[in-house]
């Protein structure tokens, strides 16, 4: 990530402690040794998906918005666990039953030392971001919601943060209220201050675009939302697998993401939320694990996190997340920022060096993901076109349908990077647009 301050200069990414702890002399030097500390060639070679070749040229992974790969630690994980230690959890007396309980509880404290939630059941384990997201609308419209009240997100939300709140609104008669983008693609915080009211209950917004890579200033959004006694729900999907997330220092009162975005496996995603508040909330599916006590006359429900957890979870997923957060911590958030912060500005530069290329969206922080144009020509063609050259890009409205009209457009081609890419890889991609530029003319 980085600021449009640092595209041109060297606005550190290092704080002055870290200077003084690793003994360093300058921010300039220490963010090169930042930048060098993340060794791509040699991340690359635990991805195991990445060497090969796709139409007869080598792979170039660009498509980490829609899902990032798997290292082998975390497929190796997922394996070992179908191998040897399968078993369902919090059921068993068994051994097996009881290990596997174990670790899959383990990387719930992964997860909450990773967004430094204060405890660890204050994580809730879904599907994904979406289902996530969903348990919240459904659960907060039991009580949260009714005629009259409002709830806002931004232009630029992913469809699953905007649906399952006009699902919330049709059943409840509250009001959707959007928060305008800029022609930068920053969110509009004049805007944002005359939609707020005491009518507001959810404020509802992305931490990262992920089609245009914004990174939204959540510490105002979250304080004025709270001002009004309103609750604020972030879709951390896109922030993730790119940026350090402290959901104390934020202060928000929920915040989702999903494993495969961030190395980990599909299927499994994250729901953080303030302990009172998710005692408060009702729960979202009923069944085995989230109930205490039942009989025909009345449910008692489990404690957290268990009361939102209803069946067999996704127990692989859960251990292959725990594997990925571990690879993660290993390469450190300051070094992924660092590197991808040069990335960015590096493809950032080349892209505008492309006649006829037209960036979607410059907002004021980006994360390392790209939208444009090519000239009049459709984002599908161009995409084809860099498809038949190995080069994996997503084309389309990516699930931004009201942003993209926003932009009078149908779509974009997008680049979302991770920190196996490389430069090598960005001079890659611009060469196969310049070829995509020469055969649609
Ligand atoms: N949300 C995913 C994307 O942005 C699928 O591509």
């Amino acid at each position: 990530m980085r600021t449009s301050g640092e595209r041109c200069s060297s606005k550190s990414w290092i704080t002055s402690t870290q200077v003084k702890n690793n003994k360093v002399e300058t921010l300039e030097e220490a963010n090169t040794i930042a930048v060098m500390a993340l060794d791509p060639n040699k991340i690359r070679a635990d991805f195991p998906i990445l060497d090969q070749e796709v139409n007869g040229y080598p792979l170039v992974y660009l498509d980490n918005g829609a899902s990032s790969q798997k290292p082998k630690a975390v497929i190796d994980t997922i394996s070992k666990y179908y191998e040897h230690e399968h078993s369902n959890i919090h059921r068993g007396v068994h051994t097996l039953s009881g290990k596997a309980t174990e670790k899959y509880e383990l990387v719930r404290g992964k997860v909450r030392k990773l967004i430094n939630a204060a405890h660890e059941h204050e994580i809730i384990f879904t599907r994904g971001t979406t289902e996530s997201i969903n348990l919240l609308a459904s659960s907060l419209g039991g009580s949260a919601i009714s005629e009259g009240d409002e709830i806002i997100v931004s232009e630029l939300e992913h469809h699953s943060n905007i649906v399952p709140w006009q699902l919330l609104c049709e059943k409840s008669g509250a009001k959707l209220k959007v928060i305008p983008v800029d022609d930068n693609g920053n969110v509009e915080l004049g805007a944002y201050d005359e939609l707020l009211n005491d009518k507001t209950r959810i404020v509802s917004v992305a931490h990262v675009s992920n089609t245009l890579g914004t990174v939204l200033p959540l510490k105002e959004i979250i304080e004025k939302a709270h001002d009004q006694g309103a609750l604020v729900v972030i879709d951390g999907a896109q922030a993730v697998p790119h940026m350090s997330v402290d959901v104390q220092d934020l202060n928000c009162d929920f915040y989702c993401f999903s494993s495969h975005k961030m190395f980990g496996p599909t299927g499994v995603g994250v729901l953080y939320g303030k302990e009172d508040l998710l005692n408060e909330l009702p729960p979202y599916h009923g069944g085995g694990n989230m109930i205490s006590r039942v009989t025909f006359e009345k449910t008692e429900y489990n404690e957290l996190p268990h009361k939102f957890e209803a069946g067999t979870p996704n127990i692989a997923g859960g251990m292959g997340l725990g594997a990925a957060i571990d690879y993660i911590e290993a390469l450190g958030y300051e070094n992924i920022e660092a590197y991808e912060s040069d990335l960015l500005s590096y493809a950032l530069e080349k892209l505008k060096g492309i006649e006829g290329l037209r960036l979607i969206g410059e907002p004021e922080e980006q994360a390392c993901v790209i939208s444009f144009l090519l000239g009049e020509h459709h984002p599908s063609d161009v995409g084809a076109i860099l498809d038949r050259q190995g080069i994996a890009v997503r084309t389309g409205h990516h699930c931004t349908q009201p942003l993209m009209d926003r932009y009078g457009i149908a779509g974009t081609v997008r680049a979302s990077f991770s920190f196996y890419n490389t430069k090598e890889e960005v001079d890659i991609l611009v060469a196969g647009i310049e070829k995509a530029r020469s055969m649609l003319g």
